[in-house]
């Protein structure tokens, strides 16, 4: 586990430390970087910023981010990025994004100066936003998933199951933000067998979703829990662009479009 400190200067609340060290290690990861010490991120007001600026650039200016890399072999502090609170806040106000994301934008770009990345140029500065927001928009997919896999999870201990002895839970995300769980519902007749997936459809529909953008399912089996071909059939009926997530206990997951696990599918033609 990567680590981080977080030292905030600020009355403000700022990012938590899980969050800092989570999209850190993410960064890094992707960046195909490792450091075996602690990252230090610090927040700071303006007149922090200033006195940062005076004594290591000898500039009496503020700036929204600075960070500073003490080598790939500390074994205690590799790298700092420093954020100024009021130079975030006044930039989140002006592009219109909310306050974390700018810290966490903020956060990325510093990470990236660590890792050897410039913005002198425009070009560069150009290249640097995009790979900072590229990584952001991945950490929140990544995040997504995670946290849907975590519903489904959740929902697999409720299953009814005592035939099978197989639990299944599922989590489906609906375009609104709703997540509806469902477990597998067993019954002595087995064919009245309800699957984890469209019990989680069926809660969805009767509260009047309509539009869903992804499903994670997790059972006991050691293995991938892709939904069944009644399953793929009852999803498919909403859309073909559903991303199936389909996890494992011990947290990893495979994925696939519901278009790629069902195609050439049936669907009838009909007026909305
Ligand atoms: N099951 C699901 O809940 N979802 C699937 O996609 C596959 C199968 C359940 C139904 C039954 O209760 C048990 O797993 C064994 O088939």
């Amino acid at each position: 586990m990567r680590r981080v400190e977080v030292t905030n200067a600020t009355k403000t609340h700022v990012l938590s430390r899980s969050f800092i060290e989570n999209l850190t290690s993410f960064v890094l990861t992707e960046e195909g970087k490792d450091f075996k010490g602690t990252l230090s991120a610090a927040f700071v007001d303006e007149e922090g910023m200033r006195e940062v600026k005076k004594r290591f650039f000898g500039e009496d200016t503020l700036g929204d981010v600075v960070s500073f890399f003490y080598g790939e072999d500390s074994d205690r502090v590799w790298g700092e990025v420093i954020i100024c609170v009021p130079v975030a806040e006044k930039q989140s106000r002006e592009v219109g994004t909310p306050f974390k994301e700018e810290l966490a934008l903020l956060l990325v770009h510093g990470l990236l100066h660590l890792l050897g990345y410039e913005d002198s140029t425009e070009e560069e500065r150009a290249r640097m936003m995009e790979r900072a927001l590229a990584l952001l928009a991945r950490y929140k997919e990544e995040e997504r998933r995670r946290m849907l896999l975590k519903r489904a999870e959740r929902a697999r201990t409720f299953a009814y199951a005592p035939y099978s002895r197989l639990r299944v839970g599922a989590a489906l995300l609906a375009n609104d933000g709703r997540i509806f769980t469902g477990c597998n519902v067993e019954n002595a007749s087995f064919g009245v067998t309800l699957c984890a997936e469209r019990v989680a459809l069926g809660k969805a529909i009767s509260e009047g979703a309509r539009e869903f953008l992804a499903i994670a399912i997790i059972s006991d089996d050691e293995s991938f829990c892709f939904p069944c071909g009644v399953c793929r059939q009852a999803l498919a009926e909403f859309s073909l662009e559903i991303e199936i997530l389909a996890g494992r206990r011990d947290g990893s997951y495979a994925r696939a479009l519901l278009r790629e696990l069902l195609p050439s599918s049936f669907t009838l033609k009909r007026d909305e």
